[in-house]
């Protein structure tokens, strides 16, 4: 009995091991799309760039125009707007591609990075949200 549990146990650890991505880690995952997407503008530190791209760290944007943000994530944002008492007026390309769990792993990862501690996005939340936006 023992034997057997030891046995499936070790076949169990082995297969984490060589497939460690068959158990998907969502911060992970938006991390990995941060990087891609995100980062060569709001840089990795989620610092931003001077008058020309806004912090996302310690950001009071998020926290007060939750609602708008997976509409901002798909379909970019062109308007002039205040970022911790800074003004920014340049224009957000979208990133039409990602996919609607894909948009709540971005923001969870941004909501939760850099010590941002806004309430994560559900998927439900989010769909309801990108269909008022849908172009
Ligand atoms: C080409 C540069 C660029 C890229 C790439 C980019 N952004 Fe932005 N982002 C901007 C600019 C510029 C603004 C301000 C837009 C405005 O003033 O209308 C902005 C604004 C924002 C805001 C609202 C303001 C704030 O700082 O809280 C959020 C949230 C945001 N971006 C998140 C993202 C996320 C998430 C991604 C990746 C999916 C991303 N951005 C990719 C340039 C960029």
């Amino acid at each position: 009995m023992l034997k057997k549990l030891c046995l499936a146990g070790s076949i169990l650890f082995c297969f984490s091991v060589i497939f460690p991505n068959c158990q998907p880690n969502p911060y992970r995952e938006g991390e990995r799309l941060y990087k891609t997407h995100c980062a060569n503008c709001h840089m990795e530190d989620g610092a931003g760039l001077h008058a020309l791209i806004p912090p996302l760290a310690g950001s009071d944007y998020l926290k007060n125009h939750r609602q708008k943000l997976p509409c901002l994530v798909r379909y970019g944002i062109k308007d002039t707007i205040v970022v911790n008492g800074q003004v920014f007026a340049e224009q957000m390309p979208g990133v039409a591609t990602l996919s609607e769990i894909q948009i709540v792993n971005i923001l969870n990862f941004v909501n939760t990075s850099w010590g941002n501690q806004i309430e994560p996005f559900r998927l439900e939340e989010t769909r309801t949200l990108l269909e008022k936006c849908r172009h």
